[in-house]
C-alpha cells in the first residue's frame, strides 16, 4: 500500500482510517518520504484550538524551492515546469523547463536581495498572469521573504489596504496587463495605491503591455535590467517549517480583509499531497488550472502543490472568452491538457454558448475535470460531465478554502464515485463534521448542519497576520475545539457531503468572496446615501449577484436614480473592484429592522431572490410596513 498515491477505493479508506487514527504518523511517513528536508522535525505536530496554537513538523529546517525546483533538476531538468499561454492566441506559448525555473527565480531572489529585501519582509506583488507572477512568489521563498499577492483586478484603494496592514517594503507588478481584448494600466493603479502606503520603497515593474508609463525616480526600477545583470546562482535560505511562506488576503463577513498567513513545511506537505491524490497526476501529464494566482487556487494548485510534484503547469494569461469562448477548449487541445481544473462560473458561462465550441475541438487528452470555488450546479455539472469529459474524465468537486490551504472534502478521480454537485468524501486526514446551532454534533449520516473540522491538518492557516484575536474569534470561537468554515453542508445516506454555501454575510460572486460589509461602507460614502443593505441572489452564471437595498437622506433626491446608481458602481469599483458591483439597487425608504435596531438581511435576502412566499419569522420586525413597501418596488 502508498500512502503517497492512492488507486482504489479500499486504499483510500485503508489510508483514511490510517491518518485518523494516528495522524502524525501518517503525516511523517508522507514528509519523510517525499519531500526534501535540511533537517529533520523534533514534532511532528502541536496543537490547541482553543488558543489556537497549530504547529507542524516543529525544528525542521528546509526551503519550498529547493523542493520545488532543486530536487527536480537531476531527473527533470529539461522537463517543462511553467508552460505559458499569453492572452492572444497568435503570440507563441512559452516552456519553461524545471532547469530554466532554477534560473530564474535564483536571478529574481539576486534582484530582490540587491533592492534590500530580507528574510522575513513582506513583499506585495501585483502582477498578472505572466509568468514573472509565478516566478516572483517563489523568488520570495527562496530568499525568505513573505509573498502578499494581491489579485490584480482590485483596485488602488483595495491594494492600499493590504500592502499596509502586512506593512510591505516593495511591491512588483507590470506596466499593464492584457484581458481579451482590453489592456488594464496596472503601472497606474500601483502609483495611486503608493500616494498613502509609506512603508513600500521599491517598485519592479515587469514589461508586459510596453505601455507608456512613468516611472518614479529612486522608487521604481524595470524588473527586465535588473535581472540580467543578476547571477543565477542564489543559495536557498534555509528555513523553519513554521516561518511564513506567504499571507493571503480573504473577505470576511465584517471589516478589513483577513490576512491569512500560511506557514512553509504543513503548506508544502498538504498542497503537494493532494496535487498528486486529487488529480491523479502521471509524470508526463500536462495540467492546467484556470485559476488566477492571485487568489489560493492559483497559489496551491498552479504554483506549490504541481511543482513541489515537477508537473508541468499550464499558465494562461487571458479570459475564456477571447478571442471567442472556444479558447479554453482550444488551450486543451494546443496543449494536450491531461488535467483541467477551473470555477463553476467559467462552467455555466461557456455552457451558455452553446457546444458546437466544445465540439470544435479534440479534447481526448483530458482525464480529469476539477471545479472549485462555489457549489456546482446540477445542470453546470451535467453540461461539463457529458460535453467537456465526455462522460469518462471524473470531475472532482473539489471544497476547500483559502484558510484551508488546500482541498478538503474532494473525490479522487478513478477511486471516489462521482456525485453530481457533491464534494463527496473528506480528504486523507479530513476530519468533517456536522453541528447544529447549539454547537452540538449532528452524528449519522442524512443531516443537515455547520460544517466544522475536528483535527488540524498540515496547511490550516496559522493565524491572521497582524490580528491573532481575529483569527480565534472567527474560525475557534463559535464551536468549542473545532474550526469554523462559515459553510453549510449536508451528509447524505452513505456519509458524502454537498456543500450548501454560506452561512455569514459572506457571498460567492462568480468565484469571489465578497463581505457585504466592506460593500457598504464603501456606498455609505455617497453623499446622498443613508444607509444600505446588501444580499446575494442566485445568477445564472456568476452563481450569486449582489443585490443593494439602499435608502437615501434624501427621498426626493433630484438625481435621476439611474446616475446613482452609476456613481455607487463606481464607488464600489474605486473602492473595492469592479467584482463588488451591484447588479441591482433598489432605493428604499427603510431597511427592515428588528426592535432592536438589527436589519434583517434574512428577509431582503428573500425578498432579492423572489421567495415572497414565505419570509419567515416576521415577529421581531419593527415596521412591516417597510417590508411591504420593498415588496411593491422590487426590482
Ligand atoms: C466556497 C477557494 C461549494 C465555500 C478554494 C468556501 C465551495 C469558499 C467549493 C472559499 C465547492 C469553495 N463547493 N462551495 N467545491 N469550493 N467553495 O477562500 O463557500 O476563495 O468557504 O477558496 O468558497 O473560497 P476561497
Amino acid at each position: 500500500m502508498s500512502n503517497y498515491h492512492i488507486k482504489h477505493l479500499e486504499e483510500y479508506y485503508q489510508v483514511y482510517r490510517k491518518s485518523i487514527r494516528n495522524p502524525e504518523q501518517f503525516w511523517e511517513e508522507v514528509a519523510e518520504e517525499h519531500f526534501l528536508w535540511r533537517k529533520k522535525w523534533n514534532a511532528v505536530l502541536h496543537w490547541d484550538f482553543s488558543k489556537p496554537e497549530i504547529k507542524w513538523f516543529e525544528g525542521a529546517k528546509l526551503n519550498i524551492t529547493e523542493n520545488c525546483i532543486d530536487r527536480h533538476l537531476a531527473t527533470r531538468g529539461d522537463k517543462t515546469a511553467i508552460l505559458f499561454e499569453p492572452n492572444n492566441p497568435e503570440e507563441p506559448a512559452e516552456h519553461i523547463t524545471y532547469k530554466q525555473l532554477h534560473h530564474r527565480v535564483n536571478q529574481f531572489a539576486n534582484v530582490l536581495k540587491e533592492q534590500g529585501i530580507e528574510k522575513g519582509d513582506r513583499v506585495c506583488i501585483y502582477v498578472p498572469m505572466i509568468p514573472e507572477l509565478a516566478i516572483s512568489l517563489l523568488a520570495c521563498a527562496r530568499i525568505g521573504a513573505i509573498h502578499s499577492v494581491v489579485f490584480a483586478g482590485f483596485s488602488s484603494t483595495a491594494l492600499a489596504t493590504r500592502i499596509n496592514d502586512a506593512d510591505c517594503k516593495m511591491v512588483i507588478t507590470a506596466d499593464g496587463s492584457y484581458r481579451g481584448a482590453k489592456t488594464i494600466d496596472l503601472k497606474g493603479i500601483v502609483d495611486e495605491a503608493l500616494q498613502n502606503c509609506p512603508t513600500v520603497k521599491t517598485v519592479l515593474v515587469a514589461k508586459r503591455i510596453n505601455s507608456d508609463i512613468t516611472m518614479k525616480e529612486g522608487r521604481d526600477k524595470w524588473l527586465q535590467p535588473l535581472l540580467d545583470a543578476a547571477s543565477d546562482q542564489c543559495k536557498a535560505t534555509v528555513m523553519d517549517a513554521e516561518d511564513p511562506l506567504f499571507i493571503l488576503y480573504t473577505s470576511g463577513s465584517t471589516g478589513m480583509p483577513k490576512g491569512m498567513v500560511h506557514t512553509i513545511a504543513g503548506y508544502m506537505v498538504y498542497t503537494a499531497y493532494t496535487f498528486k491524490n486529487a488529480f491523479q497526476y502521471k509524470e508526463e501529464d500536462v495540467y492546467w488550472c484556470t485559476a488566477d494566482i492571485g487568489w489560493i487556487t492559483g497559489h496551491s494548485y498552479i504554483v506549490y502543490g504541481p511543482l513541489a510534484n515537477g508537473a508541468t503547469t499550464v499558465m494562461y494569461e487571458g479570459v475564456p472568452s477571447y478571442p471567442d469562448f472556444g479558447r479554453f477548449w482550444q488551450i486543451v487541445e494546443k496543449h494536450k491538457v491531461n488535467q483541467f481544473y477551473t470555477a463553476p462560473t467559467a462552467i455555466r458561462a461557456l455552457a451558455k454558448q452553446g457546444v458546437e465550441l466544445v465540439d470544435k475541438y479534440d479534447l481526448s487528452s483530458l482525464k480529469v475535470l476539477g471545479s472549485v470555488g462555489e457549489p456546482i450546479n446540477e445542470e453546470a455539472w451535467h453540461w461539463y460531465n457529458d460535453n467537456v469529459g465526455k462522460g469518462k474524465s471524473p470531475i472532482i468537486d473539489s471544497w476547500w478554502q483559502t484558510e484551508t490551504g488546500g482541498m478538503m472534502i474532494t473525490p479522487i478521480p478513478y477511486v471516489t464515485p462521482t456525485k453530481p454537485t457533491y464534494a463527496t468524501l473528506p480528504f486523507i486526514g479530513i476530519q468533517p463534521c456536522l453541528m447544529d446551532e447549539n454547537g452540538d454534533e449532528l452524528k449519522g449520516n442524512q443531516t443537515e448542519g455547520r460544517l466544522c473540522i475536528k483535527f488540524p491538518w498540515p496547511s490550516i492557516a496559522r493565524t491572521i497576520w497582524g490580528n491573532h484575536q481575529r483569527y480565534k474569534d472567527t474560525y475557534f470561537s463559535t464551536f468549542k475545539n473545532m474550526y469554523f468554515t462559515g459553510d453549510g453542508a449536508l451528509r447524505d445516506e452513505v456519509g458524502y457531503y454537498r456543500i450548501t454555501g454560506r452561512v455569514d454575510d459572506v457571498i460567492i460572486v462568480s468565484g469571489h468572496n465578497l463581505g457585504t460589509a466592506p460593500i457598504e461602507d464603501a456606498i455609505n460614502e455617497h453623499p446622498a446615501v443613508a444607509e444600505s443593505a446588501i444580499v446575494g441572489f442566485p445568477h445564472d452564471i456568476k452563481g450569486s449577484a449582489l443585490y443593494g437595498y439602499i435608502t437615501l437622506k434624501d427621498i426626493g433626491e433630484s438625481r435621476n436614480h439611474d446616475n446613482l446608481r452609476k456613481e455607487i458602481n463606481q464607488i464600489i469599483s474605486d473602492k473595492i473592484g469592479p467584482i463588488a458591483k451591484l447588479d441591482k439597487i433598489q432605493f428604499t425608504q427603510g431597511l427592515p429592522k428588528t426592535r432592536s435596531g438589527k436589519i434583517m438581511r434574512r428577509i431582503l435576502r428573500k425578498i432579492a431572490s423572489n421567495e415572497l412566499s414565505n419570509l419567515g419569522d416576521v415577529s421581531t420586525l419593527l415596521d412591516p410596513e417597510v417590508v411591504e413597501n420593498i415588496i411593491k418596488d422590487k426590482l
